[in-house]
């Protein structure tokens, strides 16, 4: 084991070791236009009441757009998911909705077709963490459809192998 000084990256690098699943978090703006991001700092909360929490950037495009439709969608993507989660990680990323269908889903926020799986929250309660917000959802619906989830792992995007 290799101990280094607590730098941002050497923070990024040894949190990149925790595989997580990739997911777009969609909402509408204020012209109801839908705007998303690539987020993997996604973690479920509470059962009862149903709550999840997503960590934005404090900078984030998105962040704003979601606390003004005071609702958003957590779009679990799939294996094929790869191209369309590189480009809903650039900032604005109005070209990424070339990449994918998508629907309103009942917070009117948009589900990504072909989502593994598909929460849809309203907001309710945000907190400060640093140069990022804990945004808490509540969640009022979810979708699931299953298959082969993408998974981002030390910077570099994978895909599960099954038995
Ligand atoms: C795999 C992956 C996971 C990411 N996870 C997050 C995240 O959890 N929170 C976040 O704020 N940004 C995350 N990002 C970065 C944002 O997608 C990126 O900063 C984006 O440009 C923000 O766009 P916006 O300003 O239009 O919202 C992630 C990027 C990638 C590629």
């Amino acid at each position: 084991m290799l101990s280094h000084a607590v730098t941002p990256g050497a923070l990024r690098d040894a949190m990149g070791h925790f595989a997580t699943g990739v997911t777009v978090i969609t909402a509408l703006d204020s012209s109801r236009r839908p705007v998303g991001t690539t987020a993997n700092a996604v973690t479920s909360l509470s059962l009862d009441p149903p709550l999840i929490l997503v960590c934005f950037a404090r900078e984030s495009l998105t962040l704003a757009h979601v606390h003004d439709h005071g609702a958003f969608a957590v779009n679990v993507l799939a294996a094929h998911h790869r191209d369309a989660s590189s480009a809903f990680a650039r900032r604005g990323n109005a070209d990424a909705w070339g990449l994918v269908d998508h629907r309103p889903g009942h917070t009117g926020s948009p589900r990504v077709h072909d989502a593994v799986a598909v929460l849809d929250c309203t907001v309710d309660d945000r907190l400060a963490g640093g140069d990022h917000e804990i945004v808490i959802g509540r969640v009022v619906d979810v979708e699931t459809a299953g298959g082969s989830p993408l998974i981002y792992h030390r910077g570099a995007y994978a895909s599960l192998e099954r038995a």
